[in-house]
């Protein structure tokens, strides 16, 4: 391993009165990939924006290739010192180029003018060296979200960063992706480039990283090297308990069908899919990104129209003609993108989780906020969202905080189906437990609950049945004690 080349000792910060990082020390070596874990709001995010000078802290120093640097909050001065983050929210202006995105506040000046001719060639020499490549005249909002995290790790390494923080970048990724990344991040490890990489998934921290920092509520509990730590010792420093069971007891009961989709066709978006969904069961959608899962959820809830086949829910004919009418008609669906359709980030949190159910609630606007009020406080407690309070803003909210009220807003409305499209993305493995439990139980109310999910184990660990879809064609179909399981589902998503 590398020398030391970044050492973060004592750092202190608070959001208006409240203290989320305490006495926080954590250091970093040339060609290490170094995990930092810990549940949804440890504080995770918010020690690397203190280093990558988003944030300042209220106390603590930050030395850098062996020097003290002054802190002063801004993210262009740690970027100028070689410090880069790629972050959990991606950072991409999405009406630019790519060739501007990847050079914006580092533009090359020739003369007093912008020389693109010079950034052209430089970019394309970036990503020659970490061999991608994409259209640097494309608008980057265009583009898929994997693509847009390159195009970050490209302005990092334009910048000739040492050191680049990776804030959960693979929850919005595919396995093909995922494989790309980590390649890269092998590249770059042998560069000597010292890399903090933040996940939730255990499986990565020990496929890629060498050592571990663990917080717990804004304090450090170890930092360790990999091969120190086992699988209990991290589950039970995250969740704070020996308690580390994830999946509840499955609910067993096959009641009525509640809802169908009879040979149902979008064209360019998938093929002539049936399935059924009965009363008292979970069903699973597995596949890569692509596959068609996520656009035949979205035509459930009025956002694509069928060409071919029809839908069924509680025997008659779906006819949805958009999402609120969908609402009205008892359907809730949990984006996979919440950043995109998911929240109103400025607004408080009490709003964001009572958009949808303001549509059913009592008449009266009285008996409206207080069954609003009990509702949300009920849910902040059942799903422990860490929170000052309702009226805060959910865009201070750690990550996976945010998707519980995404979660949480249609727990609020009396839905009779949801539809789940990744729904414990970014949610830490205490939080899932819970948020599990909590659909075993809507199922007993007999709610229709459809989970699409990219974590094979989480489907079946959830799931009564379990679909599988390629390419929009569904390939295939399992019952929860098939077999092998796992690898028979990889297989078809997979196509090998
Ligand atoms: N800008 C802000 N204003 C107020 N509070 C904030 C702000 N940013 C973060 N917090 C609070 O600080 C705490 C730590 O949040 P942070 O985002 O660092 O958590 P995290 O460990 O990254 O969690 P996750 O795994 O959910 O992403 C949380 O309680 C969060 O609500
Ligand atoms: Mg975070």
């Amino acid at each position: 391993m590398g020398k030391e080349i970044l050492k973060m000792a004592n750092i202190c910060k608070s959001f208006a009165g409240t203290q989320v990082l305490h006495d926080v020390n954590f250091d970093l070596r040339a060609g290490e990939v170094h995990a930092l874990m810990g549940a949804n709001g440890a504080g995770k995010s918010t020690l690397m924006k203190v280093l990558a000078g988003v944030y300042l802290p209220d106390s603590g120093t930050i030395a850098h290739n062996g020097r003290v640097i002054p802190l002063k909050g801004t993210v262009h001065d740690a970027q100028l010192d070689g410090i880069a983050m790629v972050f959990q929210e991606l950072n991409i202006l999405p009406h630019l180029s790519v060739l501007e995105n990847i050079f914006i506040a580092n533009e090359i000046v020739n003369k007093g003018i912008y020389d693109w001719k010079a950034m052209r060639k430089r970019a394309r020499e970036v990503m020659d060296e970490v061999g991608v490549d994409f259209d640097l005249d494309a608008r980057a909002g265009d583009l898929p979200v994997a693509t847009q995290q390159m195009i970050e790790i490209t302005r990092a390494l334009n910048l000739n960063s040492n050191v680049i923080i990776f804030d959960e970048p693979t929850s919005s990724l595919t396995m093909q992706e995922t494989d790309i990344l980590f390649a890269l991040i092998g590249h770059l490890k042998e560069k000597g480039v010292g890399m903090v990489y933040i996940t939730h998934r255990m499986s990565e921290v020990y496929q890629i990283c060498d050592r571990i920092t663990l917080l717990r509520d804004g304090r450090l509990v170890f930092s360790d090297d990999i091969a120190n730590v086992d699988n209990q010792r991290l589950l039970a420093g995250i969740v704070g308990s020996e308690n580390t069971n994830q999946f509840p007891e499955k609910y067993h009961h096959e009641g009525e069908v509640i809802f169908e989709a009879k040979n149902v066709t979008s064209k360019g978006l998938y093929e002539d899919v049936s399935f059924q969904l009965k009363d008292g069961e979970i069903l699973g959608f597995a596949g890569l990104a692509g596959a068609g899962r996520t656009e035949i959820a979205k035509t459930i809830f009025g956002c694509y129209n069928l060409d071919e086949g029809e839908l069924l829910f509680e025997g008659k004919k779906l006819d949805v003609k958009n999402p609120v009418d969908a609402v009205r008609q008892g359907i809730g669906y949990v984006s996979e993108d919440r950043k995109v359709e998911g929240i109103l980030a400025v607004r408080p949190i009490r709003e964001n989780m009572s958009l949808p159910s303001m549509m059913t609630l009592g008449k009266g606007l009285h008996i409206r906020n207080n069954q609003e009020k009990d509702g949300v406080n009920k849910l902040i407690d059942s799903l422990k969202i860490k929170t000052t309070g309702m009226e805060q803003k959910i865009e201070n909210l750690s990550g996976g905080n945010q998707q519980k009220v995404c979660l949480a807003k249609w727990l609020m409305t009396n839905s009779k189906l949801l539809l789940l499209d990744e729904p414990t993305r970014g949610v830490d493995v205490g939080a899932r437990a819970d948020f599990y439990q909590l659909i075993q139980d809507l199922v007993k109310q007999h709610i229709g609950v459809i989970v699409i999910s990219s974590e094979e184990d989480e489907l079946i660990g959830l799931c009564n049945r379990i679909i599988v879809m390629r390419e929009g064609k569904k390939v295939g179909e399992f019952n929860e004690d098939e077999k092998n399981l796992k690898e028979k589902m990889l297989k078809l998503m997979l196509d090998i």
